[in-house]
């Protein structure tokens, strides 16, 4: 065993065995063994998977991780490799804190109204605080190292989804944390500023869209949300990216694909809107032997990585979705490759 005596600096004296063979961990593979992990089953897929409503229906003030780390082999809660998404609940005028090892932090309100008080580094050596409002619609962002304490208002709210009696607030989260815990890191300093979203602006940049006479044309009819502090990717945070998208009666958003996972929350539908999933594209430009995936106001469903994905509104109402993606850190490093299907192609 090496040893270190303890001398003034600049003199370090090793004791013992000078020399070790550091080889014991090492492993060769032939190439084809190990050139697809995925493929080969050593690292499983992030699989297409359904949460549903009821997982926030009633109940205490409570955070419900929406956790597959046992299906993808992953050590803490985790939702995709990189990502964890949760629903919050806070019973009116409760009180819960949040402290994750993370660089983002995304919330939505799908539910009531309350306020956020933050406490953590500004990234200049020095401290910052704030409180954040949010009512139903909002979007909220953190950066590392924040503490946080949200409480909701003391009426609650049952604006939808969920049971209309359900007074709670209900919020959607997803961070990073999957993501620095694979790592082995913990965040040094914030990467931009608490940011929010304001959800009447957000709908009404979203009606914009809608009403242009172009829109028809487009693969989807939504909003993304930016940050001064991301003028590369262009996308909520450095790694997280965040849409308010609209759904419209009748319509099938035609299929597109990403390596970036998508989280997807569904705010607000009617039975018979669906996403069709699948690997593979036909020669009509439809997804080939796809996975039908039906929408659930106020549940979720993860999009994996690289699949061709369509949305599909036969309700007779308006849907709205909000996925959020780990497409900030994918389009940092210049493999988001998204793609988009040619109709009849
Ligand atoms: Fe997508």
């Amino acid at each position: 065993m090496t040893q270190q005596t303890e001398e003034p600096a600049g003199a370090v004296v090793l004791l013992g065995e000078a020399i070790e063979d550091w080889t014991g961990d090492a492993l060769f593979y032939e190439y084809s063994r190990a050139a697809d992990p995925v493929g080969s089953g050593a690292i499983s897929p992030v699989p297409i998977h359904r949460f549903p409503a009821s997982l926030h229906a009633g109940g205490p003030t409570r955070t419900i991780h929406l956790d597959l780390s046992d299906r993808l082999g992953v050590d803490g809660p985790a939702t995709s490799p990189g990502l964890l998404a949760s629903f919050v609940v806070i019973r009116p005028g409760e009180r819960l804190t949040t402290r994750p090892d993370a660089t983002s932090e995304l919330y939505y309100c799908l539910r009531g109204s309350g306020h956020s008080a933050f406490t953590g580094p500004d990234g200049d050596g020095g401290g910052m605080t704030g409180t954040m409002p949010w009512q139903a619609g909002d979007f909220l962002t953190l950066p590392a190292g924040c503490t946080t304490v949200h409480q909701a208002d003391g009426t609650g709210g049952a604006d939808a989804p969920g049971p209309s009696d359900d007074r709670s607030a209900l919020l959607y989260r997803v961070t990073d944390a999957p993501l620095l815990r694979y790592l082995g890191v913990s965040p040094s300093r914030p990467r931009f500023r608490p940011t929010r979203f304001d959800g009447a602006e957000a709908r009404a940049r979203l009606a914009e869209v809608e009403h242009d006479p172009a829109a028809a044309d487009r693969s989807r009819v939504s909003i993304l949300l930016g940050n001064v502090a991301t003028p590369q990717t262009l996308t909520v945070t450095h790694t997280l990216w965040a849409m308010l998208g609209i759904l419209p009666v009748g319509r099938v958003q035609r299929p597109h694909r990403h390596q970036s996972v998508a989280l997807d929350l569904v705010t607000t539908c009617a039975p018979g809107c669906y996403s069709l999933v699948g690997t593979r594209l036909g020669d009509d430009g439809t997804i080939v032997d796809p996975v039908r995936v039906d929408w659930e106001a106020g549940g979720a469903f993860v999009t994996p990585p690289g699949m061709w994905h369509s949305h599909h509104n036969e309700s007779g109402r308006p849907a709205y979705l909000v996925p959020i993606q780990d497409a900030g850190l994918h389009t940092y490093l210049r493999s988001l490759d998204i793609r988009f299907a040619r109709p009849g192609r």
